[in-house]
C-alpha cells in the first residue's frame, strides 16, 4: 500500500512546485493562473487574450452570442468551459476539435437551437438545458461519450426513439427541461429512457402542470421534479405522468421542488405514493393554496420511510388545524420531518405509532406540544429545535410518555429554568439533551434527565452551578459555553465526565485542581475567557500546560490573560511569576529560616568568642583612638617617661634582671619594671596600664612560664592595644624559650596570632650570638625620642 502512495505523493509534490514556480514568475496574475474567471463583465465576444494555458475557464453570465473555433481552439489545456447564461444561437461542435482535454461544458441557459455534431469523446458533464430546442438535441456521436455522467437537455417535445443514440450509456444523471414543453391536441407523447441513476425533470414555473408523456424508465434510482403548479383539476395530469415513472422497484428516492398545489391534490399525491416503492420523499418550498379541508387519507402498507418537507408557505388562512395536522401525524412511517413551516401545533397520534424520528424544526409549536401523548411509543429522536417552547417543566413532562426517547433538541426556544418547588418528571430513557440557546439559568442543573450522557447547554444564562445539583452520574460530555460562570465544574456531581466545553464565560481564576477531581476527561475547551494571571492561576496554567494538547482544545491561543492590566493579552502559557512571590507561607518560612541563622551566629559568637568583650575593647579602642589623634608629638613626648616596660613571668625574672635590664640600661634606655616603678596605692592593673602608657615600647620575654601566667596576657593586650603609638609598632616579643604552638591555652588567641604573625626574636643558647641578639634589641629603639623625664632631668 505504502509503495502504491509514494509515486502519487511525488506527483503531489511536483504540481505544487509548478504552481509555486508559475505563480513567482507571472507576478501579477491571480493565485492560479490556470483558473480564468471572466463571469459578469458584459462580455459580448470571448476575449482574444485569454492566458494559453488556462485549463478552467467561466464566462458565464455575459452576453456572448458566438463561440468560434479560433476563439478558444489555442487553449490546449482546456478542461472546463462555463458559457452558461449567454446568448448563444449555434454551436458547432467542431470548435472543440482542439480541445481535447475538455470535459465540462455548461451552455445551459442560452438560446440554442441547432447543434452541429463532431466526434468529441473527452466529456463528463454536457449541460444544454434551459435553450430553445425544439426537439430533444441528442446527436449519434453522443453514443460515443463513454465517460459521460451528467447530461443536461431541453425540448418543447419528446419522441420515444430521441434518447436512442445514448440508450447504451450509464449516465448518472440527466437533467431534462421541459419549461417550453406545450401540449399537442388529441396526441400522447412517448419517451423511453434507460440505465439512469437520477433523472431530474424541469418544468414551467409558472404554467400549470400539463405534460402528457409516457416516460418509461428502466432502473431509476432517483426522481426530482422541479417547479410543479397544480390545482384540483390538473392534479390527475401529475398522477399519470408519475404512475410509469414510478414503476420500476428500484426507485427509492422521490424529490420535489418547488410545488404550489391544493391541499386536496397533495394529499392525493401522498396517498398516490403511498404504495410504491418510494423510500424517502422531500419536498422543498412547498406553497399550499386556495382551501384546507378534511381530507380521506388510507395509510395502506407503504414503503415509505421518510418524509421530509421543508420551508411550507400556507397561503390558505383559514382553516381547519385538524384537518392538515391529521394526515401527517397518523403516518405510519419511521421518520418525519417538517421544517420551516410556521405549524402551530402537532397532533399526537391516535394509536401507537411508528414514528422513530420527528423533527419539527422551524415552526411555532408552543408548550402544548405532546402533551400527555402516550402513543408515540418508538419515539428516538425529537427535534423541536427554534419553535416557541417556554415551559421547562412541561417539556420534561411531554417526554415522560415517550418510553424509547433517547435524543431530544429544544434549542432556540425561549426555555425558562423550573421553578423550585417541582418535581423533576424526564423520561430516564434520554441520553442526549439539546438545550442550547435557551434562558436557562442555575436551576436547571436540579431537574435533568437522570442519565443524559450529553448535554449542550451554551448560550444560556447560567452564572453557577450549585452545590446541590442533581448527581448526573452518566454525563460524558457537558458543554456549557457562552454562558456566565466563573469557574470550571467540579466533578463531584458528574463523575464520568470526559468532554467539557467551558468556553466564552466569566472564568477568571478556575480552580486548579480540576484535573485531580475530574481524571475522566479528554477533552476540555476553556477558551476565551477572562484569566486573572495572578497567583492563584499558577497553579491551573501548570496543570493545563501539562495535559496534551489533544485534551486541551484551542491552546494555547485562545487562552489569554485578561487582567491585570500589564498581562492584558498575553497568552496562559507565557505568564510566569515566582515561586517566592505568591507563596506566602514559603516567603513566612524563609525569612524566619533567615533570622534564625542570624540569631545562632550571634549566640555563637557571644558564646564562644566572648564577642561582647571584645565589641567593649573595640568601643574604647577608636575612643582612645580619637583622643590619641588629638594629642599632637609633643604632648605625647611629654607623656612619656620610659623607653621601654618590660613583661614577664616570675620564673624568667632572674634572666631580666641579669641579662635583659643591665644591658638595655647600659644604652641609656629606661625601663619601666613593675617592681621598681610602680605607685603604691594604685591597683594592679592601674599600675600595669600607667607602666605601657608611659613607656614608648613594651617588651615581652615569652617562655611556656609567660603562657601560663594570666596576668602576662592582660600585659600583652594592654600593650597591643597602646595606642599612643601611631602604627602600633611597640611591641618587641623575645623569646626565651621554645613555645610548643599547642601548649598556649586556646583563649589567648591573640598571643597565638602574634607568635604566628610577628618576628620575634629569639634568644640564643649559644654564647657568640648573644651580640647579635642585643644589637637587634637595641635597633628597635628610636633613640631620637627625648623623653618627659629627661628633659626635666636635663633643666634640673
Ligand atoms: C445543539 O443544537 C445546536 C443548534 O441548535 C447545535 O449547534 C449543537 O451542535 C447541538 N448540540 C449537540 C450536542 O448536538
Amino acid at each position: 500500500m505504502i509503495q502504491d502512495i509514494q509515486p502519487i505523493v511525488r506527483n503531489f509534490r511536483f504540481i505544487c512546485i509548478v504552481i509555486i514556480i508559475a505563480g513567482t514568475i507571472i507576478q501579477f496574475s491571480d493565485e492560479s493562473e490556470f483558473v480564468v474567471d471572466m463571469s459578469k463583465l458584459g462580455l459580448v465576444h470571448v476575449p482574444k487574450d485569454l492566458p494559453p494555458k488556462t485549463e478552467i475557464l467561466d464566462m458565464s453570465q455575459n452576453y456572448i452570442s458566438e463561440l468560434q473555433l479560433s476563439d478558444i481552439s489555442f487553449l490546449s489545456r482546456l478542461k472546463v468551459l462555463r458559457l452558461s447564461h449567454n446568448r448563444i444561437q449555434q454551436l458547432d461542435f467542431s470548435v472543440f476539435k482542439f480541445n481535447q482535454d475538455l470535459e465540462y461544458l455548461d451552455l445551459s441557459h442560452n438560446q440554442l437551437q441547432k447543434l452541429s455534431c463532431h466526434p468529441i469523446v473527452s466529456f463528463k458533464h454536457l449541460d444544454l438545458s434551459f435553450n430553445d430546442f425544439d426537439a430533444l438535441p441528442i446527436c449519434k456521436e453522443f453514443g460515443n461519450l463513454t465517460q459521460l455522467n451528467f447530461l443536461g437537455l431541453s425540448a418543447t417535445k419528446l419522441q420515444q426513439l430521441d434518447l436512442l443514440p445514448i440508450s447504451h450509456l450509464h449516465l448518472s444523471y440527466i437533467l431534462l427541461d421541459l419549461g417550453g414543453y406545450y401540449v399537442k391536441e388529441n396526441e400522447t407523447e412517448s419517451l423511453q429512457i434507460l440505465n439512469m441513476k437520477t433523472l431530474h425533470f424541469v418544468f414551467h414555473p409558472d404554467r400549470l402542470f400539463s405534460v402528457q408523456v409516457n416516460i418509461s424508465v428502466n432502473t431509476l434510482g432517483c426522481l426530482q421534479l422541479t417547479n410543479i403548479k397544480l390545482n384540483n383539476k390538473n392534479c390527475q395530469v401529475l398522477i399519470t405522468f408519475l404512475s410509469e415513472l414510478t414503476r420500476g422497484p428500484t426507485l427509492l428516492n422521490f424529490t420535489l421542488n418547488n410545488v404550489e398545489t391544493t391541499w386536496k391534490c397533495l394529499v392525493g399525491v401522498f396517498q398516490f405514493l403511498w404504495p410504491k416503492p418510494v423510500e424517502f420523499l422531500s419536498i422543498y418550498n412547498l406553497t399550499i393554496v386556495e382551501d384546507i379541508s378534511e381530507e380521506k387519507f388510507t395509510y395502506s402498507k407503504t414503503a415509505l420511510k421518510a418524509l421530509k418537507i421543508e420551508h411550507v408557505t400556507n397561503e390558505v388562512f383559514l382553516f381547519s388545524q385538524t384537518a392538515l395536522y391529521t394526515v401527517f401525524s397518523e403516518m405510519n412511517i419511521i421518520m418525519l420531518t417538517i421544517s420551516d413551516s410556521s405549524f402551530v401545533h402537532m397532533l399526537c397520534p391516535q394509536a401507537p405509532s411508528t414514528f422513530k424520528f420527528l423533527n419539527f424544526t422551524r415552526n411555532v409549536l408552543t408548550d402544548s406540544i405532546f402533551q400527555k401523548c402516550s402513543t408515540l411509543v418508538r419515539l428516538e429522536t425529537l427535534i423541536l429545535q427554534k419553535n416557541a417552547l417556554k415551559d421547562f417543566y412541561k417539556v420534561g413532562l411531554m417526554t415522560k410518555e415517550m418510553p424509547s426517547l433517547e435524543i431530544l433538541d429544544v434549542s432556540w426556544n425561549s426555555l425558562e429554568s423550573p421553578r423550585h418547588e417541582e418535581n423533576c418528571p424526564w423520561v430516564e430513557s434520554i441520553v442526549i439533551l439539546n438545550l442550547s440557546s435557551n434562558i436557562l439559568t442555575d436551576s436547571v442543573f436540579r431537574c435533568l434527565p437522570p442519565r443524559v450522557k450529553v448535554l449542550d447547554l451554551h448560550n444560556n444564562r447560567i452564572r453557577s452551578i450549585p452545590k446541590e445539583v442533581m448527581k448526573l452520574e452518566a454525563l460524558q460530555e457537558l458543554n456549557v459555553a457562552f454562558n456566565s460562570l466563573t469557574d470550571l465544574p467540579g466533578c463531584g456531581a458528574f463523575s464520568s465526565l470526559s468532554v467539557l466545553i467551558i468556553h466564552h464565560n466569566s472564568v477568571s481564576h478556575p480552580s486548579a485542581d480540576f484535573f485531580q477531581n475530574c481524571h475522566k476527561i479528554r477533552s476540555i475547551q476553556a477558551g476565551n475567557n477572562p484569566f486573572q494571571c495572578t497567583c492563584e492561576l499558577r497553579e491551573f496554567v501548570k496543570n493545563i500546560g501539562q495535559a496534551s494538547s489533544e485534551v486541551v482544545e484551542g491552546w494555547p491561543d485562545s487562552y489569554k490573560c485578561h487582567y491585570p492590566e500589564s498581562y492584558k493579552g498575553t497568552l496562559l502559557k507565557d505568564f510566569h511569576v515566582s515561586q517566592l512571590s505568591c507563596n506566602t507561607a514559603l516567603l513566612m518560612v524563609t525569612i524566619g529560616a533567615a533570622v534564625l541563622v542570624l540569631a545562632v551566629s550571634v549566640t555563637f559568637l557571644c558564646m564562644y568568642l566572648d564577642l561582647p568583650w571584645y565589641l567593649r575593647m573595640v568601643c574604647q579602642w577608636t575612643q582612645t583612638r580619637r583622643r590619641a589623634r588629638n594629642i599632637p608629638l609633643e604632648e605625647l613626648q611629654r607623656t612619656l617617661q620610659f623607653h621601654a616596660f618590660i613583661s614577664y613571668s616570675e620564673h624568667d625574672s632572674a634572666w631580666v634582671k641579669n641579662e635583659l635590664v643591665p644591658c638595655l640600661e647600659k644604652e641609656n634606655i629606661r625601663i619601666c619594671l613593675h617592681e621598681r616603678n610602680f605607685v603604691p596605692g594604685k591597683s594592679i592593673v592601674e599600675n600595669i596600664i600607667n607602666c605601657i602608657e608611659k613607656s614608648y615600647k613594651s617588651i615581652f620575654v615569652l617562655s611556656p612560664n609567660f603562657v601560663q601566667s594570666e596576668w602576662c596576657h592582660y600585659e600583652l593586650y594592654f600593650a597591643h592595644h597602646n595606642l599612643f603609638h601611631e602604627g602600633s609598632d611597640n611591641l618587641i616579643l623575645i623569646l626565651l624559650e621554645p613555645i610548643p604552638q599547642n601548649s598556649i591555652p586556646s583563649k589567648y588567641h591573640k598571643l597565638r596570632a602574634l607568635m604566628t604573625q610577628r618576628t620575634y626574636l629569639e634568644w640564643p643558647t649559644e654564647k657568640s650570638k648573644h651580640g647579635l641578639f642585643w644589637a637587634n634589641i637595641r635597633a628597635a629603639f628610636n633613640m631620637k625620642l627625648i623623653l618627659a623625664t629627661e628633659n626635666n632631668d636635663m633643666q634640673t
